[in-house]
């Protein structure tokens, strides 16, 4: 998609047809009013806005004719105070509800320069709109368009550069998650990930199904050995010069999950085009915290399979070796993240970085336990506080769970090292994550554990629910601006 030109004017100057101005209303007593605007608003200032229905809640929008051949948009404030992520989800509000608009001028209450710039974040994620697909009114979804905020808080350019960036690498990773498996294969993903990083100032390395087999990935080639389309390992580095810290991003990437032979229900393969999302994030990470050129070395591994039924599919039971050495009984397929994040966090340990992160839609108990829109966050060291940190200032939502160690019996295995899950037992999302921790190395002196942290994002990868904030439907790109964030703590 092509992306929206950000502005910011100090003062309003005159209505131009066809551009929609964003208005906030809020409550004085228990009855909806304007609330000050720089926009000129004489037009509509005696409007009984009670009695036409308008209200001063979240997520509220009404147009309403406005001079020479504009609109307002009216939009509730909510009763929150305004902070950063209060506007950054009135910014999405407003845009979602304008997608048919080529330009958007907004005239909202703003105190300071932070708050102006999430707005305008905003703004543009919610203009995404994912038109690959409809091949007859692809027209519809151009979301070319002028995004305007009217305040008097000023950001630099190097701040609007900065949005433009984040917001371009989750347009891409929503792009790459929306795609479906026909077209996204291992292969496919590799290929896609290597063109976007073109320029980038980062290098790509890619491992197919031969080297893999060389190098001891028996995660990811037991995960993908059932499937036509062989698997795949990238790595995805930024090495600045002056780096200060090194951070390892390790991603699931399943860019289709049928579960395997532990085959899954009909209705629960539908959404499973949306399991290489962990992937597609780390990998657009590392760009766009390179192309911010931000002092920090970020490596990621992108772990990409295929989890298809066939004669050559990993059966349950089977025993597979992961990259470190350790063995895995698979006693069910379906639990094929953890094994090529195995792989993948192994590699990433090797290298001894300060912090590993990895990132997975890996299980539904994670949605059963948080909803549509947490991310789940496990971890230690200082895996944990560093992410709930970057969280909060990008203002994405992750919830800390526990990893307790009583549970780790229940992945004992007779023959193996452990086994991948065990067949009714609760604490999902924790097992997860307490058979992933197994994978981390050790830090390069003493037997510490190299700092980690699991973000299980099967519950906020994906939108099936109703649109909100700069949230709409489908891949939300979730928790790369976390990552970019993380970055930026160490700069
Ligand atoms: N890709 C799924 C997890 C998932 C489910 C993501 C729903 C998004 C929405 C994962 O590979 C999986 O199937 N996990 C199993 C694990 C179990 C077999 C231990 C699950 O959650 O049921
Ligand atoms: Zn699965
Ligand atoms: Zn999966």
């Amino acid at each position: 998609m092509t992306s929206p030109k950000l502005n910011i004017v100090s003062k309003f100057s005159s209505f131009t047809k066809g551009a929609a101005y964003v208005v906030g209303v809020t409550t004085k007593g228990d009855k909806p009013v304007l609330a000050d605007s720089p926009i000129e608003l004489s037009g509509i200032a005696q409007l009984d806005l009670a009695s036409l229905g308008v209200k001063s809640a979240a997520e509220f929008t009404a147009r309403v004719s406005a001079p020479n051949g504009a609109i307002y948009l009216l939009v509730g404030l909510g009763n929150k105070p305004l902070s950063a992520v209060t506007l950054r989800a009135l910014g999405g509000v407003a845009a979602r509800s304008l997608a048919d608009v080529k330009e958007i001028v907004f005239g909202l209450p703003t105190e300071d320069k932070t708050q102006t710039e999430a707005l305008l974040e905003g703004a543009l994620l919610g203009r995404y709109q994912f038109g690959a697909y409809r091949g007859l009114n692809k027209l519809s979804v151009n979301q070319n368009a002028k995004l305007t905020v009217v305040s008097a808080f000023k950001p630099t350019t190097a701040a609007l550069a900065r949005i433009e960036i984040i917001a371009a690498s989750v347009f891409a990773t929503q792009d790459l998650v929306n795609t479906p498996a026909n077209d996204i294969y291992p292969q496919s993903l590799a290929s896609a990930i290597q063109k976007a990083a073109k320029g980038a100032g980062v290098t790509v390395e890619i491992w197919d199904e031969k080297r893999l087999a060389a190098d001891g990935f028996g995660g990811i080639l037991g995960v993908g050995q059932g499937s036509s389309r062989p698997p795949r390992l990238v790595r995805v580095e930024y090495k600045p010069k002056n780096s200060k810290a090194h951070i390892a991003l390790v991603g699931k990437g399943i860019t289709f999950d049928t579960g395997g032979l532990s085959i899954k229900p009909a209705a629960s393969m539908v959404g499973m085009k949306y399991d290489m999302t962990g992937a597609a994030t780390v990998g657009q990470a590392v760009i766009a915290i390179a192309k911010l050129q931000l002092p920090v070395r970020v490596t990621a591994w992108m772990c990409i399979a295929e989890n298809m039924v066939s004669g050559t599919s990993t059966r349950p039971t089977d025993v597979i070796k992961i990259r470190n050495g350790k063995t895995v009984e698979v006693v069910n397929t379906d639990a094929e993240g953890r094994l090529v994040l195995a792989d993948g966090l192994s590699i990433a340990s090797e290298s001894k970085p300060d912090l590993i992160v990895d990132v997975a839609t890996l299980t539904g108990a994670a949605s059963i336990a948080l909803g549509n829109r947490y991310t789940g966050l496990m971890g230690h060291g200082t895996g944990v506080e560093k992410l709930q940190a970057a969280a909060e200032s990008a203002g994405e939502l992750v919830w800390h769970m526990p990893l307790p160690s009583d549970l780790r019996v229940s992945l004992n295995s007779d023959i193996a090292d452990i086994a991948n899950a065990k067949f009714g037992a609760n604490g999902g999302m924790l097992l997860g994550g307490l058979f992933l921790q197994e994978f981390i190395g050790k830090k390069a002196k003493g037997d510490e554990l190299i700092d980690w942290a699991h973000l299980d994002i099967a519950p906020s990868a994906n939108n099936d629910l109703a649109p909100w904030g700069y949230t709409g439907k489908g891949a939300t790109g979730v928790m790369l601006r976390t990552l970019v964030a993380l970055a930026e703590s160490y700069s």
